[in-house]
């Protein structure tokens, strides 16, 4: 008979079982560890390795899997998880191989890199991180576990907790943005949504939080390579976002690929042992990125995979994804400890979902009418037209009037590839609309939506290839003068022009690195013979990071910074388009004026010769440079409405209980809208020094035409406080900027003594 069978009675009943982590609950802890406990004392060396082994899914085809390469291995249980295979059909059958066929039937996780939905797409993370709404990070999260657990699976790589201020760097799309504080609440509001308070709740999953660390920082902004910097600047400004996500019960982590102080994140044991368990308290398992161990030979720790497996075990990775290398330390008696307590943290992540209890219980047909609903699709819509950011709107150019006549234009106008943005795994492109059929469904009856592509992605073929690498469309074979020809004889039948540009969905993310951030060639040339028809230019700017607009920002009036919206980008940029819903988006990242700023943050310390108040210009001998204003274009938090804010004097009172800032708010024009109040801090002396300005908190307003609403922070010592060299928190005194305003550059500033 099976383990699994005979361990059945063992289990609580789904209603009483544990929230993930929950020591307080320590009879239930109990019972799990003596089930595990029993578990383990029948499995072999071997058969606890397998746990630990997370290979590459291989070739599983539905009705299949008994013959697939994998299957042998499930078998002599060999495996732990799987990872990207879709659907309840194929996981059910390679479950059951896993409960049936192998000697103990232990269930096995089913892991999916589950970024920002699953098939209904939201908006790319940082494009969430716009709407500054951790609710809609929460939502977004839920609503894919939800769909995603419908089709089998269990656990998904994500959120992605990377601090990044480097725009080259491909994967800022998948992060927050440039800021700790807005990066942890965003990270940690998606823990919430996958895993819920109950973890075997069926809808819930296993969150992974990635990667640790530091991956944000990539030098040069290339990908994989090195990421150096203090350890002051790590606890400060890197480290709180995967710390805030393990704090929100993040049931695993996923160790980064890049070295931190030289050391491979993979076999770091200061980051995946000293900080992760005995700092945090983290009590999760540790999984590798894709064959990474295998890698700590390229990065010349390790002479051969043998040693990278030992190197990694021993620093505190738990488990191995793609590489298999573990398996090479199974005569190695010192390792046993290591293999113990990493299978063990594996299993009781089995645990805690339920999986022993019911191993098929992601695998019920009958939910798969759950994915793509008619509801999880208008929550992705309303969180869509959240994260669009008015950058520039001249004369109240948008919103547009339906009645209109609208020449779309660009190379991202009518493509349903490219509306997901990158890592969209489980998308099915061919449900969503283009753009061109959202604002066609948005005027029906009233006004009119003429098109033309006007140009390709870029000139050059192979990088256009490169950059639409998942969901290639034709390229368009005819010449950059015949398709001018034809954007400009559409438009000049137009009131208004719409420009869809920018990236396309793989022009960023994983290793889409760029050393250039300005439009694409040609589609910079098509906007300047666009403009010369005098005709009105709205920019939709796709991107999945923060581009160079300066020609755009000189010489266009209006530009909606889109992102990449998900499965309903095309509604959603015509609720906004066209005034149903006002823009509310604030910039989780600075926009610069040249890739040369790159990287680049507000939180920036003062140097010893800072340029003069007000000064952004070449100044001799002062932290400047001389061929570029110092600021961004557009600041970190910066976003218009189609309303206008009035801030009032900000005031401060200072208790000596807990000191607070307050500030009135009102929406002075005609819509209702929301706004997002700011709250950013400047310790004027301290050792060691503090940046020139930190976001501190923020709070996220509705306001109707005509509304005033107060707001107030507290500047208590978690606001004010910092961490020093060593990770510990220094307690906040003397002299504070206290900043409040729309974004981190129009700030009312009052002075708080401690
Ligand atoms: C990425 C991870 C991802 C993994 C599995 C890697 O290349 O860096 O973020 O979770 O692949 O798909």
């Amino acid at each position: 008979m099976k383990l699994f069978n005979r361990i059945l009675p063992l289990f609580l009943p789904a209603s009483l079982a544990l929230c993930f982590f929950s020591c307080t609950r320590p009879a239930a802890e109990q019972t799990m560890n003596r089930f595990i406990d029993s578990l383990m004392s029948e499995m072999t060396l071997e058969e606890k390795i397998g746990q630990m082994n997370l290979p590459v899914t291989g070739s599983i085809v539905t009705g299949q899997a008994q013959s697939s390469d994998i299957a042998q291995q499930i078998r002599e249980g060999r495996v732990g998880g799987l990872f990207n295979l879709k659907g309840v059909e194929s996981i059910r059958e390679v479950q059951r191989i896993a409960v049936e066929e192998s000697r103990l039937g232990i269930p096995l996780l089913f892991g999916m890199d589950v970024i920002h939905g699953y098939e209904t797409v939201f908006p790319i993370p940082l494009a969430v991180a716009s709407s500054w709404d951790t609710l809609a990070a929460q939502t977004m999260a839920r609503v894919s576990a939800q769909e995603a657990s419908a089709d089998g699976i269990s656990w998904t790589f994500s959120p992605m907790a990377d601090v990044s201020c480097d725009a080259r760097w491909g994967r800022m799309s998948e992060g927050f943005g440039e800021d700790p504080l807005l990066c942890s609440k965003m990270v940690a509001a998606m823990v919430r949504g996958y895993q819920t308070d109950n973890l075997a709740d069926s809808t819930s999953i296993l969150s992974c939080v990635k990667h640790f660390a530091l991956y944000g920082a990539v030098e040069g902004g290339l990908e994989y390579n090195n990421a150096e910097m203090s350890r002051y600047r790590m606890y400060n400004d890197y480290f709180p976002p995967y710390r805030a996500a393990v704090e929100a019960g993040a049931a695993s982590v996923m160790a980064a690929f890049n070295t931190v102080e030289g050391i491979p994140a993979t076999c770091n044991k200061w980051l995946l042992t000293d900080i992760l368990r005995n700092e945090w308290n983290f009590q999760g398992f540790v999984v590798s990125d894709y064959t990474a161990v295998q890698e700590l030979r390229e990065h010349g720790v390790a002479a051969d995979k043998h040693e990278a497996a030992l190197l990694a075990l021993q620093a505190g990775l738990d488990m191995d994804m793609v590489s298999e290398a573990f398996f090479l330390l199974q005569d190695d008696k010192n390792m046993l400890p290591y293999i113990d307590k990493a299978c063990r943290r594996i299993l009781e992540a089995k645990y805690r979902l339920g999986l022993f209890d019911d191993p098929y219980r992601y695998c019920s047909r009958n939910r798969e009418e759950n994915i793509y609903t008619a509801q999880s699709r208008g929550e992705a819509r309303r969180i869509a037209r959240e994260t669009f950011v008015l950058l520039k709107n001249d004369n109240s150019l948008l919103p547009l009037k339906k009645n209109s006549t609208i020449a779309l234009i660009g190379p991202l106008a009518d493509t349903r590839a490219n509306m997901s943005g990158t890592w969209a795994v489980a998308a099915t492109p061919s449900r969503y609309k283009t753009l061109r059929e959202g604002l066609q469904d948005a005027v029906e009856g009233k006004g009119t939506v003429l098109y033309a592509k006007g140009c390709n992605l870029t000139s050059d073929p192979v990088l256009e290839a490169n950059a639409t690498m998942f969901g290639r469309e034709m390229r368009d074979p005819r010449s950059d003068e015949q398709m001018l020809k034809e954007a400009l004889s559409v438009a000049r039948k137009a009131d208004v022009i719409v420009a869809a540009m920018g990236e396309s969905s793989e022009y960023s993310g994983e290793c889409a690195c760029r050393t250039d951030l300005s439009m694409p060639d040609v589609q910079h040339d098509l906007l300047v013979e666009l403009k010369k028809t005098g005709k009105p230019v709205v920019l939709l700017n796709f991107s999945g990071r923060p581009v160079v607009l300066n020609w755009e920002a000189e010489n266009l009036p209006a530009i909606l910074q889109v992102w990449f919206g998900g499965s309903e980008t095309a509604d959603a940029v015509a609720d906004v388009l066209f005034g149903d819903y006002c823009p509310s988006g604030k910039l989780p990242a600075a926009f610069p004026r040249t890739v040369g700023q790159m990287p680049m943050t507000y939180r920036r310390f003062n140097t010893s010769r800072p340029l003069a108040d007000g000064k952004d210009t070449f100044s001799k001998y002062q932290s400047s440079y001389i061929d570029s204003p110092k600021s961004p274009l557009f600041p970190f938090g910066f976003g218009l409405s189609y309303t206008t804010f009035h801030y009032s004097s900000p005031v401060l009172q200072n208790s000596p209980t807990c000191p607070t800032v307050s500030i009135s708010v009102t929406n002075t024009g005609t819509r209702d809208a929301d706004e997002v109040v700011q709250l950013y801090i400047r310790d004027k002396v301290s050792m060691p020094a503090r940046p020139v300005q930190e976001l501190r908190g923020w709070q996220r307003l509705h306001l109707a035409a005509g509304e005033t609403k107060t707001v107030e922070f507290l500047l208590d010592v978690q606001t004010l406080g910092f961490y020093d060299q060593e990770g510990k928190a220094v307690k906040p005194e003397g002299e504070f900027e206290i900043m409040v305003g729309p974004d981190s550059k129009n700030v009312k500033t009052l002075t708080l003594s401690l």
